[in-house]
């Protein structure tokens, strides 16, 4: 490791300047980066009194070799930084144990595993003691009497027990982004939470518990790595989202927030939000963590771009599984639930067995594969699907008329039909007015409240839908902020076959038409198309140890046969 040294006033000078420690947040998320840039394996965080009685972090990385301590807790004193235009590691700066001394008392006792004996080096304000002491190899920092010394400060700090939250919520995320480390956090002596090394999904059990655990697909590419949610886990916050760049947890700029939900489409009900953990991966020159003392946040070059590849590989990543939701559970399943195996591939082959309720198709899964819990399965038996015909119409309707859209021509009406709007119709029809045109629909503001619709694009012209016009207008001029989903969902919505109405034949057309989709797992509101009962869960819930502990037709024939004899 490159030695501790101080940087010159020029370099100093081009670091983000403001205060790096206004509570006890800050000291946490500094020390849990030293302990990562010394490449700890575990890391321990304790919290007394909410950060302000004392905070300390224990880890078992590099250590700070004997003849160095004494410079790390001065500032702009760091063994880190190469240039600030290309930061490679979590800190840079060489501030954060120097503020630490300054909001309260420091005390750091280190040892490099290949050194007999550690230092402790206390220091407040700018008193510096060192001593020698004996050690585990690794580092631990304290910081006790945050700000006693400034009243001012200490009145506006947030209580013991919200701080607590908003470190346990920090300390989340760094296991959600770094889940092949040892972690534990304890608040006044009580552990809050703990991690042993696994990947990302485990990660997200330790967080979030292993139902949500078991709802994750693994997104990898060269771009991003980590977990995504299957459609049925959305949230109407987008609080369980999660980025880092380079290995730094982030608050992702809305953007990349947005480039996540595009990429679901419509496998999200329109305002919901996935739990997803993503680990972007960017050159170090295109990323740059200071422009902010919390850095928190970074500013990423060419967003724009980042934001459409993003996309690209969260939606290539949910095309790549099948998506059916799960039948909820017939009863609590007892013991650490499995995870299931994701099967690669898209829609399944199924064979009708019959219509429910006059809506619901009943299918089983014929195609040979991989049960949901490893097991070889072939021909018949497997998981027991059902369709939603209603919804799964929908879907086949929407992505036809949305073949349909894709370069319609428009078709002019014989005379324009003049339209009165309201206010935010007019103004959303401003913004969205060559969007609307680039699908033949043209809709001309006439002042005075009033509009008027020339054309319509051809393909839709014909449908068979009552009131159509103002149903389009009405539509792609809502306060809703996708008019072409909304529009091809509505459109959809009017002709698909109800419940009342469903036959076997209309079911086992539709789930053909519906295998053909690009995107078959949800309609165009975001509701699944399909759910899935497993067989293993069919049978336990039958009181069975599991799909093939079950008498067969050709074993009863064995059976007899036996008994024939005697
Ligand atoms: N837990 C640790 N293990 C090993 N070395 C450490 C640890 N904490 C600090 N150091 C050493 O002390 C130096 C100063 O730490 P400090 O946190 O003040 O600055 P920094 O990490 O270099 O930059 P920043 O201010 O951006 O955090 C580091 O560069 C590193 O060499
Ligand atoms: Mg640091």
């Amino acid at each position: 490791m490159t030695p501790i040294r101080i940087l010159s006033p020029d370099v100093a000078r081009q670091i983000a300047a403001g205060e790096v420690v206004s509570r006890p947040l800050d000291a946490v998320r500094e020390l849990l980066d030293n302990a990562l840039d010394a490449g700890a394996s575990r890391i321990e965080v304790e919290l007394l009194g909410g950060g302000l009685k004392r905070v300390t972090v224990r880890d078992n990385g590099a250590g700070i070799p004997a003849a160095q301590v004494e410079l790390a807790p001065l500032r702009h004193a760091t063994s880190k930084l190469e240039s600030v235009d290309r930061v490679t590691t979590l800190g840079f700066r060489g501030e954060a144990l120097w503020a630490l001394a300054q909001a309260g008392q420091l005390t750091l006792t280190t040892r490099p595993a290949t050194q007999l004996g550690a230092v402790q080096l206390t220091a407040h304000g700018s008193e510096v003691n060192v001593g020698r002491v004996s050690a585990a190899a690794g580092t631990t920092v304290s910081v006790t009497g945050m700000f006693a010394h400034l009243p001012a400060r200490l009145r506006t700090q947030a209580t013991a027990a919200a701080e607590a939250r908003e470190v346990t919520a920090l300390l989340s995320r760094y296991v959600l982004h770094w889940p092949g480390l040892h972690w534990r956090l304890t608040v006044d002596g009580d552990a809050r939470l703990q991690h042993a090394p696994t990947d990302t999904r485990g990660a997200v059990a330790s967080v979030y518990g292993p139902l949500s655990a078991n709802r994750v697909l693994k997104v990898d590419t060269d771009l991003v790595s980590g977990v995504l949610s299957r459609p049925e886990l959305t949230r109407p916050r987008r609080d369980r989202m999660h980025f880092s760049v380079n290995g730094r947890p982030v608050l992702a700029p809305p953007e990349l927030e947005k480039a996540v939900i595009d990429g679901y489409a419509e496998l999200l009900p329109a305002g919901q939000a996935p739990l997803c953990v993503l680990d972007l991966r960017l050159p170090p020159e295109d990323v740059n963590p200071n422009v902010h003392p919390a850095k928190a946040v970074v500013a990423m070059a060419d967003l724009g771009g980042l934001a459409e590849r993003l996309q690209l590989a969260v939606a290539q990543a949910l095309a790549a599984h099948p998506l059916a939701g799960q039948v909820p559970a017939l009863r609590e399943p007892s013991g650490p639930v499995p995870i299931p195996t994701a099967v690669s591939g898209s829609f399944p082959g199924l064979r009708p067995l019959g219509v429910h309720a006059e809506l619901y198709l009943l299918a089983e899964e014929v195609t040979a594969g991989t049960g949901s819990a490893g097991e070889e399965l072939s021909g018949k038996g497997g998981d027991l699907w059902i369709i939603d015909v209603h919804a799964a119409h929908e879907r086949v309707l929407y992505e036809r008329l949305g073949a349909l859209l894709e370069g319609a021509e428009p078709l002019d009406l014989p005379a324009p039909e003049l339209l009165h709007l309201t206010p935010g119709q007019l103004a959303r029809l401003d913004e969205r007015q060559a969007e609307l045109r680039g699908w033949g629909l043209d809709i001309e503001a006439f002042g005075a409240g009033l509009a008027r619709l020339r054309s319509l694009p051809a393909a839709f012209a014909a449908l068979k839908v009552p009131r159509l016009h103002e149903l389009i207008v009405e539509t792609v001029l809502g306060d809703l902020p996708d008019p072409r989903r909304e529009l091809l969902g509505r459109l959809a919505c009017l002709p698909a076959l109800k419940a009342g109405h469903v036959t076997l034949l209309h079911g086992e057309r539709v789930l053909a038409d519906l295998a053909a989709c690009a995107q078959p797992w949800a309609c165009p509101h975001g509701r699944p198309t399909v759910l899935r009962l497993s067989e293993r869960d069919l049978a336990h819930s039958f009181g069975r140890r599991g799909p093939r502990d079950v008498a067969r037709g050709r074993d009863l024939n064995e059976l007899k046969v036996e008994t024939g004899d005697h």
